[in-house]
């Protein structure tokens, strides 16, 4: 059997994370997993059947859940944004989806050369001992506008300040919960994308798993 590339990466909201981890995913063949989709695909389900929203309609949608469901363009709104913020604290919702992404993430597709996560709680939870660990981050004003730029191409309505407020709003949520909040663990590398192109970013990315692996 072959070793997997394991590669666990944990960022706040839009510091570029999604971007490299599709880059590496793309760079060694691997399978990837936005696992913040997941959450905001219950956020939709919660928004979409608001009473009758329950943790036993969560793991029947989970339990039916195909990774192209996540490519639902409606799950990037800001509105969906912050309501995942929320449904991510609860300690039920969240062990609903661990499943789904340990899965993903040890058992990938046999085509695959491994597996790249993003998210909040992926170094610190769902793959502690992957092979790869980054926390990918840039300042709360870089990354509010790159949301918006992106956001902007959807809804023309929205506003810089509005994009800005709601980042500020989901890192406060998201740092500060109760259960696996996000952090940068010790063996994380940081990776700050201020001041970095994609290219440049990723190229230092690939600088520091070539030195591990030979493909
Ligand atoms: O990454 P994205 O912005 O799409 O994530 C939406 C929300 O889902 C985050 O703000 C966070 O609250 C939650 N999330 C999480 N754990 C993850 C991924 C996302 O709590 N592994």
């Amino acid at each position: 059997m072959k070793n997997l590339i394991q590669v666990a990466i944990d960022s706040p909201a839009a510091a570029g994370a999604g971007t490299q981890a599709k880059l590496i995913s793309k760079h060694y063949k691997l399978f990837y997993l936005d696992t913040g989709k997941i959450y905001r695909f219950i956020a939709k389900l919660k928004i979409k059947n608001k009473k009758k929203f329950n943790y036993l309609l969560v793991k029947k949608e989970i339990k039916k859940l195909k990774i192209s469901n996540l490519n639902d363009k409606s799950l990037i709104s800001n509105k969906i944004a912050i309501e995942a913020s929320i449904v991510a604290k609860d300690p039920k919702i969240r062990k609903i989806v661990n499943n789904f992404q340990i899965k993903c993430a040890y058992h990938p597709p046999k085509k695959f050369n491994g597996s790249v996560l993003d998210g909040r709680d992926i170094t610190s939870v769902i793959m502690k001992d992957a092979m790869f660990k980054f926390f990918i981050t840039a300042t709360v004003k870089t990354r509010a506008l790159r949301r918006f730029k992106e956001l902007r191409s959807y809804n023309r309505k929205i506003s810089y300040n509005d994009v800005l407020k709601s980042i500020k709003k989901r890192d406060k949520n998201d740092y500060n919960r109760k259960y696996s909040p996000l952090k940068k663990t010790r063996d994380s590398i940081l990776i700050n994308t201020t001041n970095l192109t994609k290219r440049s970013c990723f190229l230092k990315i690939k600088n520091i798993m070539d030195k591990k692996i030979k493909i």
